[in-house]
């Protein structure tokens, strides 16, 4: 773990720590900060009620902390959702899914009142783009989707190895514009066969922490 990572984290616990009862649920994302935070959390277990998880992996690391994971329909709202992210720019519009996993976070991200991102300072950018959009495709539809893509003049990639906890695939997409984040989210997510894509330009946060070491 980055000291990095543990710093944000930290951080991320302290804004959330004295605004914690004991009916509340707190929606978690996925990935090596995320981690970091489960981490500092556990401590805090018994302030709250317990998690709705974005993948399985962080259900399992909440479980291993004795912190109770709900499914989302079992919750009638989650108070704050905290995630990391791939890349932030000035208007906090995110890239996510470098762990394969931004269509879940996008929904509980939605459900959220409060999205709270926690990232190190190599993730903040100028503009969106230069980390390769991860795109969630059904498999049967991949080859359909990469043709589109490219006729939006991006250079998809098949994720070797991956599938997501929905059992399907993730293109990884070079050269995209994303100058308009809104515009692309919603074209990508009309292309049939595309569950989600990794731009959070609807879903942002309303608190981007970033690390100070
Ligand atoms: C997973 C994500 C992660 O939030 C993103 O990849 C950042 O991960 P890390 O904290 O390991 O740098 O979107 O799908």
């Amino acid at each position: 773990m980055s000291a990095s990572k543990i710093n944000v984290a930290k951080q991320a616990v302290s804004y959330i720590a004295d605004k914690l009862t004991p009916n509340m649920i707190l929606g978690i994302g996925t990935g090596s900060t995320v981690n970091c935070f489960i981490e500092e959390l556990a401590s805090y277990s018994n302030l709250f009620k317990g998690a709705v998880s974005s993948s399985n992996a962080s259900s399992k690391l909440l479980q291993s902390k004795g912190i109770e994971v709900f499914s989302l329909n079992d919750v009638n709202g989650i108070e704050f959702y905290i995630d990391g992210a791939d890349e932030v720019d000035k208007n906090n519009n995110l890239i996510k899914g470098g762990g394969a996993a931004h269509t879940r976070e996008k929904i509980v991200a939605s459900a959220a009142k409060d999205f709270i991102c926690i990232v190190d300072k190599t993730k903040i950018v100028d503009k969106l783009g230069s980390f390769p959009l991860p795109i969630e495709v059904i498999p049967e539809s991949r080859s359909l989707v990469a043709r589109q893509i490219v006729a939006l003049g991006g250079i998809p990639e098949l994720r070797q190895g991956v599938t997501t906890d929905q059992e399907n695939q993730i293109l990884d997409v070079k050269n995209l514009d994303l100058s308009n984040p809104k515009e692309m989210e919603s074209r990508l997510n009309a292309i049939a066969g595309i569950v989600d894509n990794g731009i959070f330009a609807f879903h942002k946060p309303s608190v981007v922490l970033v690390s100070e070491v």
